[in-house]
């Protein structure tokens, strides 16, 4: 793989500026942002009242934990646009995220927010290796979801070719990838998963195409799934992460020359780790469920947003912005089997370990009588594999370093579900 460090001159300077500085750009920026929440959004000045807060009193940045929460459930009890700070004619563009249930989650954006979202997106992409020039293939979906226009208006403001080619069509990704010659692309891991695949199916080895980065997020992945996609595509795969609720993809992103956890872009997001049980904030290094704050945001302030995912921070590394671990996953997703805590990406490491497994997979949750039952749905990585032996070996895996059981059904290759966008790791049917 090349060496795609981008040179120090080319970063934003605040990226590698002095704790202090960041801090007190923090502080200026919340206090900010806690006003203007106030004053515009009746939700904010209702919370703040009902918790016997006011802007003033943030003296310093660890005063932000007097102040209460935001969740989803605030966002759809004021939808669609109740939760904006700035009149309807300042909106530039309405994004919303699908939720499982109900009425979507809508955000906003004015003009200045777009123009914020392009350059986060932009610095996620250079801290990946990309730069200007690069021919950039988008496979993120289009439309509602922030993946793809977020992604796009980065790649213009980078200085890249952009190719907005959306989520799906399979064949066709493949068509344009050999044709066009990408070096950048941004796709979910699990859709990269079903490319990498598809091109093996035509006889065409994945290190022949043009591709060198990979920026993949949207979703949990692991190091394992990276080293799967970095071996088979000889490209680097570099984790980016975001949620609508906040901005949209670019809140955080790995360095290429480190990829050692995702550097939070503190001047526009200030990230807090929290107990899920109690709320109470947690130090630096200890695990629990990410909190932001968003510090520069005009049609959609969001303050201490809870957003389920689960993760540490680590200090900075090629950066001076401090670092979130990979995502483990979100609340949400831990299935608890007889007492024990157990997320997918615990299990996608364990299949990608197996040899002679594809790295495809899907989650049930039953019951079995009284108690919880957990079955992988998994599949042979050529035709000649031993099912048996194969089940048998991911299964003692999985319960001695997850510490559950689990029925494995080992398929035929491509019997697993595919993915094209967000893949579906677990079904309930309890
Ligand atoms: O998924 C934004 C995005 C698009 C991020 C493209 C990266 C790339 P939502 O649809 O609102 O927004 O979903 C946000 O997805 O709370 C996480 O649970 C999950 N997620 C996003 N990025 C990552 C990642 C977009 N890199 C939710 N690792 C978040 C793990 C991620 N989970």
């Amino acid at each position: 793989m090349k060496d795609l460090t981008p040179a120090r001159a080319d970063l934003d300077p605040i990226e590698i500026a002095s704790r202090d500085e960041i801090s007190a750009l923090q502080l200026t920026r919340m206090r900010k942002t806690l006003n203007h929440a106030y004053k515009n959004v009746p939700f904010y000045r209702k919370s703040f009242d009902d918790a016997g807060v006011h802007p003033d009193d943030l003296k310093t940045l660890s005063d932000l934990a007097k102040f209460p929460f935001t969740v989803k459930s605030d966002l759809r009890d004021n939808y669609p646009f109740g939760m904006f700070a700035v009149p309807q004619n300042q909106v530039a563009r309405v994004h919303a995220s699908s939720g499982t249930t109900g009425k979507p989650t809508v955000v906003g954006y004015t003009a200045g927010d777009i123009d914020n979202w392009a350059n986060l997106v932009a610095r996620s992409m250079r801290a990946s290796g990309t730069k200007a020039g690069d021919i950039v293939h988008i496979a993120y979906g289009y439309g509602l979801f922030t993946g793809g226009l977020g992604a796009h208006y980065g790649a213009e403001k980078l200085g890249c070719t952009v190719i907005p080619v959306g989520g799906g069509m399979t064949a066709r990704q493949l068509t344009l990838i050999q044709d066009f010659k990408p070096t950048t692309i941004m796709v979910t891991p699990s859709y990269m998963l079903n490319i990498m695949e598809a091109f093996q199916a035509e006889g065409i080895d994945p290190r022949e195409t043009s591709l060198e980065v990979g920026i993949f997020g949207a979703e949990p992945w692991t190091n394992a799934m990276r080293t799967e996609v970095e071996t088979a595509f000889d490209m680097h795969a570099v984790d980016i992460y975001g949620l609508s609720e906040v901005m949209g993809p670019g809140v955080a992103n790995e360095c290429v020359e480190t990829k050692d956890g995702l550097h939070i872009w503190e001047d526009h997001f200030f990230p807090e780790i929290i107990n899920p049980t109690t709320g109470e904030p947690v130090a630096d290094g200890e695990e629990g469920e990410l909190v932001f704050t968003t510090l520069t945001k005009e049609a959609l302030p969001i303050i201490r947003y809870r957003t389920r995912d689960l993760t540490r921070l680590l200090p900075g590394s090629a950066r001076s912005m401090r670092r979130m671990e990979k995502i483990t996953g979100r609340s949400d997703d831990m299935m608890i089997l007889r007492g024990v805590n157990v997320f997918p990406t615990q299990i996608e490491e364990q299949l990608l370990a197996t040899k002679g497994l594809a790295p495809h997979y899907q989650i049930e949750l039953f019951k079995d009588g009284r108690m919880d039952a957990m079955s992988i749905t998994v599949e042979l990585a050529n035709s000649s594999g031993d099912r048996a032996e194969l089940a048998r070996a991911l299964a003692g895996r999985i319960k001695d370093v997850v510490g559950v059981s689990a029925k494995i059904n080992v398929g035929d290759p491509g019997s697993a579900p595919r993915s094209e966008g967000k893949a579906q790791r677990v079904i309930d049917r309890r």
